[in-house]
């Protein structure tokens, strides 16, 4: 791929860097009459009840992060097995009453809380549900049909006849609302809604490891084919991924004809904005042709340099069996809003990495690198470390109490000080951006994301806490020199113990 076609990416990813300067020369004030909804809604739909007794995955939380299963595994789904994937990745789990306000949070951390997500599922052979296109509403657990019919056929032809979405029992397609993350984060929402996109996929694939069910992630496909099975645009709503679940030795039935859909959805705001550096980020990194699906889909990369240091910490990690059960991290998970600036242990923080280090199941390699500030560890110096993904290892790069440069790279937030160790996922984003395009900036932000969520999950596991976090961008890589020369943080999680919740 020529440097021409990258260009929007490497344009995109500059302008929309935060720096001491630029937050304060740019503020943006919210304008909360014109907040959007969080939620998608047909009105004019028939949608089915999903069922509510849940009975959550007793399944320990650090095996369902670091098991997969085999893609040509084949168990039926049932709808009840399908709906705990489901909430487990974006379900509703929480109430909390702010004045007149009713917030909603879901099971995967959102920045920003705004949830641009939306999910919708082709089933093609899901005990209990006709066959057919339906969108997943978690606020009342229901699913809006919108189209009958068998789609499995339809989605492979656009996604290079991927063996996994051939025999799927069920495609799981994920979209983003531009806009619901604009209002706060303007153009550089691009990024968030591939983190959330990313904490959703992490609460996915661990829950659908615990259901026995195999789950590929996939980013190379056509656009358009994919937005005209959806009824979406493409500009305010654009494809993020698709998701192969189950697998099934029957060959997908022909699709039925892809008609326009024309289902009115609920308007979110009143006056709904776009901003112009991201909808040309996206249309940009869009794949139209099947050729360009065939060149990402095949397209190689040199794996990752790892360059662990022969007096790497290799660390101790706890066994699976001490972590809290899935369904019980799900439900628990929240984001710690401060920490205790007290030390988790060592063998904690070599657990929760090792459990977000996996690169999972999916159609792009590896693309993200592992940074980290260890403010306090029992266990471990103070510093900055270099978190060797394969290797497992940790390779210190200095020595030191950097709290202060924490709180400062995470953009000032009191979270990064006072947190116990703070991850940075990083990655050489002309590496990705050579092999794969400008689709490389998505997936390498969706790869941070699903590691991000993972962390969330593993520390929630353990009763610790955990926090995402934006960054100044220059500064980050600066302070990881030379170590990251050339390298982009793409998200920050904080790990920690929470100021309210400290463990005995
Ligand atoms: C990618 C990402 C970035 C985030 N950035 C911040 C941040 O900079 N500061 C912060 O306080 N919380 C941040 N959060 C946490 C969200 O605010 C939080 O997930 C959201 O309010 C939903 O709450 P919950 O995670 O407790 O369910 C971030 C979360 C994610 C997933």
């Amino acid at each position: 791929m020529g440097n021409d076609y990258i260009e929007a990416a490497r344009v995109f990813h500059e302008i929309t860097k935060h720096s001491y300067t630029s937050v304060r020369s740019s503020p943006h004030f919210l304008d909360w009459d014109n907040k959007p909804l969080p939620y998608k809604i047909y009105p004019g739909a028939a949608s089915v009840a999903l069922p509510r007794d849940l009975n959550l995955s007793s399944t320990p939380t650090l095996a369902a992060l670091s098991s997969y299963v085999p893609a040509d595994f084949s168990a039926p789904i049932e709808t009840a097995a399908l709906t705990r994937i489901l909430f487990c990745a974006d379900g509703l789990t929480r109430h909390k009453r702010m004045g007149a306000d009713d917030y909603h949070f879901r099971a995967a951390a959102s920045a920003g809380a705004l949830y641009p997500i939306e999910i919708y599922v082709a089933a093609s052979d899901v005990e209990g549900l006709e066959t057919g296109l339906y969108h997943f509403s978690p606020a009342d657990l229901r699913m809006a049909g919108l189209r009958r019919g068998d789609w499995r056929g339809y989605i492979a032809e656009a996604a290079a006849k991927r063996p996994s979405i051939l025999r799927a029992r069920a495609v799981i397609a994920m979209s983003a609302i531009y806009w619901r993350s604009e209002w706060k984060y303007r153009a550089r929402a691009y990024r968030y809604c591939y983190w959330d996109a990313g904490t959703i996929l992490a609460n996915l694939l661990a829950a659908a490891a615990a259901e026995e069910i195999s789950a590929e992630v996939i980013t190379a496909f056509g656009d358009p084919a994919l937005e005209a099975i959806l009824g979406i645009d493409g500009e305010r709503e654009g494809m993020i991924a698709l998701v192969a679940l189950g697998h099934t030795d029957e060959p997908a039935a022909p699709s039925p004809p892809c008609e326009p859909l024309t289902m009115e959805t609920i308007p979110l705001s009143s006056n709904e904005l776009a901003y112009p550096d991201l909808v040309k980020m996206h249309r940009e990194s869009r794949l139209v042709t099947v050729e360009e699906v065939a060149a990402v889909s095949a397209a190689k990369i040199d794996s990752i340099q790892h360059s662990s240091s022969a007096n790497a910490l290799h660390l101790e990690t706890i066994t699976s069996e001490e972590s809290a059960r899935l369904g019980e991290t799900i439900l628990r998970r929240g984001s710690s809003r401060a920490f205790a600036q007290e030390a988790i242990t060592a063998e904690e923080l070599a657990t929760i990495m090792a459990a977000s280090s996996e690169h999972p199941q999916a159609d792009f390699p590896a693309l993200t690198d592992t940074y980290l500030i260890v403010n306090a560890a029992d266990g471990m110096h103070a510093g900055a470390y270099y978190y060797d993904r394969n290797a497992r290892a940790f390779e210190m790069l200095k020595l030191g109490n950097f709290r202060g440069e924490a709180g400062y790279l995470c953009l000032e937030q009191p979270l990064g000080m006072d947190c116990s160790a703070l991850v940075v996922y990083m990655a050489d984003l002309e590496r990705a951006l050579n092999a794969l395009g400008n689709r490389g900036y998505g997936d390498a932000h969706l790869e941070a994301g699903i590691l991000g969520g993972r962390a969330y999950l593993a520390a929630y596991s353990l009763g610790r806490g955990a926090t995402g976090l934006t960054f100044y961008d220059d500064d980050t890589t600066k302070f990881f020199e030379p170590h990251a020369a050339g390298k982009s943080p793409l998200l920050m999680v904080a790990l920690g113990i929470p100021r309210s919740r400290m463990k005995s």
